[in-house]
């Protein structure tokens, strides 16, 4: 199956991995970069080419997602004699498709690139919207480009490797994209069916049509903040550890239902469903004693903040919601209670 967006075709199917050669044109010489731990897998992207393309490694984990690692490749695309016309395949999870994608983003001002997202939250987020970068001691994505892909590719067979809780956390990310713009999509969910390649279809079609519309972040990819106010300050109090991104989300999302409950926009019964669902995929738990002011802290340097002003993605039913700005402290307070609760 093609997903056509504005810029970029997305191929979705099936045994596709083996087949991005045929997929995609490259103008000049290929380069497929992946992580070491994923090798298997980006040889045989290398080898759908013809000539076979070049494998390039970097170490994974988000601790590897460095400026120093984005040059290293520059460098070995440099060694290689990569040229204006030479492509970049991006083939692993988020991190090796934002850290691959800067480093194409930055090679002579900017060569083609292609997603292949391995993990499912690359498969339903991260390879989409032109969004590349790496971190820097200061932050998290501190450094970074729009380079939209040339393509996507997305072969849902490649997630039979992938460890329970890394398919989870995407998940979660997913079922986000059901409550903010697709309630098919939440009903999947709910009824705890085993419909991956639907949710990764309507997930990324849910992704793709608010990138689309706003590719420069002004105002609709706010949307996609749902969950994430709570989630960055969760995440941030737990130092990163023992929690996955995508289930952070997940608290995230409940708290933010309680604090749209509290201003009339979602009803009760709507906020029941989506907590349940979210409930039932079981996220990690936040351990009790975890310090609430930290919490609350890190949620103001949220960067969708303006000045003083705090703005959340609230929703105001099961497949629509709202960009709310003006939310107080006490009531971000009541929403971090909701999700630790
Ligand atoms: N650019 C964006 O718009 C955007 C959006 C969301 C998240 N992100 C970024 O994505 C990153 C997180 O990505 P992620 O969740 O994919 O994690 P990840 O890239 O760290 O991958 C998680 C683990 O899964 C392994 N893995 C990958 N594919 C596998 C497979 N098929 N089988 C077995 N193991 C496999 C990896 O080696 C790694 O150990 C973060 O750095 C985040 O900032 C970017």
């Amino acid at each position: 199956m093609i997903i056509s967006t504005r810029r970029y075709p997305i191929h979705l199917s099936r045994g596709s991995l083996n087949r991005v050669g045929q997929l995609v044109s490259p103008r000049g010489r290929v380069f497929v970069v992946t992580a070491t731990a994923l090798c298997e897998l980006g040889e045989r992207v290398a080898r759908s080419f013809d000539p076979p393309a070049t494998v390039i490694t970097m170490d994974d984990g988000e601790a590897n997602k460095t400026l120093a690692t984005a040059e290293r490749i520059v460098t070995e695309l440099l060694e290689h004699n990569a040229k204006r016309d030479s492509m970049v395949v991006a083939v692993g999870g988020g991190v090796v498709g934002d850290t691959a994608g800067f480093a194409a983003a930055m090679f002579l001002r900017g060569i083609d690139l292609v997603q292949v997202p391995t993990t499912l939250l690359a498969q339903v987020d991260s390879a989409y919207g032109g969004k590349v970068g790496v971190n820097h001691p200061k932050g998290k994505n501190l450094i970074g480009a729009f380079h939209p892909p040339r393509a996507v590719v997305v072969d849902p067979d490649v997630l039979r490797s992938l460890p329970d809780r890394e398919l989870r956390s995407g998940m979660f990310e997913a079922l986000k994209g059901g409550v903010l713009g697709d309630a098919a999509l939440f009903e999947l969910f709910e009824q705890h069916r085993d419909a991956i390649d639907q949710i990764i279809e309507r997930a990324v079609r849910v992704k793709t049509a608010i990138v689309d519309s706003d590719e420069r972040e002004k105002d609709l990819r706010r949307l996609l903040n749902y969950g994430h106010t709570i989630a960055h300050g969760i995440e941030a109090a737990m130092q990163y550890q023992g929690i996955t991104h995508g289930e952070a989300v997940g608290w995230g999302m409940i708290g933010a239902n309680e604090i749209a409950v509290r201003r009339g926009l979602l009803s009760d019964r709507d906020r029941t469903r989506i907590d349940r669902t979210i409930r039932a995929w079981e996220p990690a738990p936040v351990p009790a004693d975890i310090d609430r002011a930290a919490i609350l802290a890190a949620t103001e340097h949220d960067k969708k903040n303006t000045g003083s002003m705090r703005v959340m993605v609230l929703p105001t039913g099961i497949g629509t919601c709202d960009i709310v700005e003006g939310i107080s402290e006490a009531e971000i307070a009541a929403g971090i209670e909701a999700a630790l609760g």
